[in-house]
């Protein structure tokens, strides 16, 4: 007769040994499987006595559910352990901060020019935007410089494919000064604008890109002057640099359509730029040709434009002295201003 208590402890340790769910349904086709060991004991009780067969049965029964019992539990052991491991390898710790998107910060040109906007708003002057593929027109002739001008050369910019109603090639404007005729010929004196904006030139060393910022100022109404330009362009300096401390020149210049014309120097009188004169905008009194460009009579209405250079006036504010950093989007340099 078998020893069942003994093949119940092999089915066991058999069980308890299978690491996996198929190792256990390989080691329970070795007690319950067709070949396995119970089977084959009940199929010796064929050839046993009736009254021997029910008792020798009743036990290999007995033996059977107690390892199906084993099985089960290994089964769902197993499947426990399955799923302990899962939810370790899936655990998540919800007590970690969130991962945050990082958040970015203003250019500092774009600072500028957002500052230069507003402290021209407070004093009343509007704020225009206009194209950066100009016509010649726009760009020059209607400022005065025409076509073979000398003058011309100064301001060398991209052409661009098209060309304008006069078979002229389009640009890429050289100076936001354009945007003085666009306006003007638009809007009826008082005219009170600036028009910060992207300008073009074939230019590129350290203090001079492809691409730089200007921003223009026109002021036309009857009886404005030079003084006015003085009085509001001193303000601005004392307001956008934040101190009455710096001294302001205009130099006397050539622009083709200004009359007089200057160039506006400045000079800190404390901080690591004092006691040097920088240059730091055009300006001028608008030359009566351009007036009339406008579309309106010199002898009526004067005013006085300016040009400035919104990166320069960034690299001052910062006390930078290259403005290729500007340009070259590396977050090391671009982070200082956030
Ligand atoms: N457009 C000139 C330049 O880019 C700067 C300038 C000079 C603008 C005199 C003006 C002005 O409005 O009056 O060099």
């Amino acid at each position: 007769m078998t020893d069942l208590d003994a093949v119940v402890a092999a089915a066991e340790t058999a069980f308890e040994q299978a690491a996996e769910p198929a190792a256990l349904e390989q080691a329970k086709a070795a007690f319950l499987g067709k070949a396995g060991t119970l089977t084959e004991a009940l199929k010796g009780l064929g050839k046993l006595e009736p009254d021997q067969r029910r008792a020798e049965g009743a036990r290999i029964n007995a033996a059977k559910d107690r390892i199906e019992a084993a099985l089960r539990a290994r089964r769902e052991g197993l499947a426990a352990a399955t799923l302990d491991a899962k939810l370790h390898e899936e655990s998540l710790d919800v007590t970690l901060p969130g991962r945050r998107r990082g958040s970015g910060s203003v250019h500092p040109v774009m600072r500028t020019w957002r500052r230069v906007e507003e402290i021209f708003r407070s004093i009343g002057f509007e704020v225009a935007d206009g194209p950066e593929i100009e016509t010649d027109w726009y760009n020059f002739t209607a400022l005065n410089n025409p076509l073979n001008h000398p003058a011309r050369s100064m301001q060398d910019t991209f052409y661009v494919e098209g060309e304008d109603a006069h078979g002229l090639p389009l640009l890429l404007r050289t100076h936001t000064s354009p945007m003085q005729v666009r306006y003007a010929r638009t809007h009826q004196p008082p005219i009170r604008v600036i028009a910060p904006g992207r300008t073009y030139r074939v230019d590129s060393d350290a203090t001079h890109s492809p691409m730089f910022h200007q921003v223009e100022g026109l002021w036309i109404d009857d009886g404005i002057s030079f003084a006015d330009l003085k009085g509001v362009y001193t303000q601005f300096l004392h307001r956008f640099f934040e101190t009455d401390q710096l001294r302001v020149r205009f130099r006397p210049s050539f622009f083709p359509f200004t009359e007089p014309s200057a160039e506006i120097d400045m000079m800190f009188d404390s901080g690591p730029l004092r006691g040097r004169w920088l240059e730091i905008s055009g300006s001028g009194q608008v030359h009566p040709s351009v007036m009339r460009n406008f579309g309106l009579d010199p002898e009526v209405h004067t005013g006085f434009a300016f040009g400035s250079g919104l990166d320069r006036l960034t690299m001052l504010r910062y006390g930078i002295d290259d403005l290729r950093p500007f340009f070259e989007g590396d977050l090391r340099f671009l982070r200082q201003f956030a």
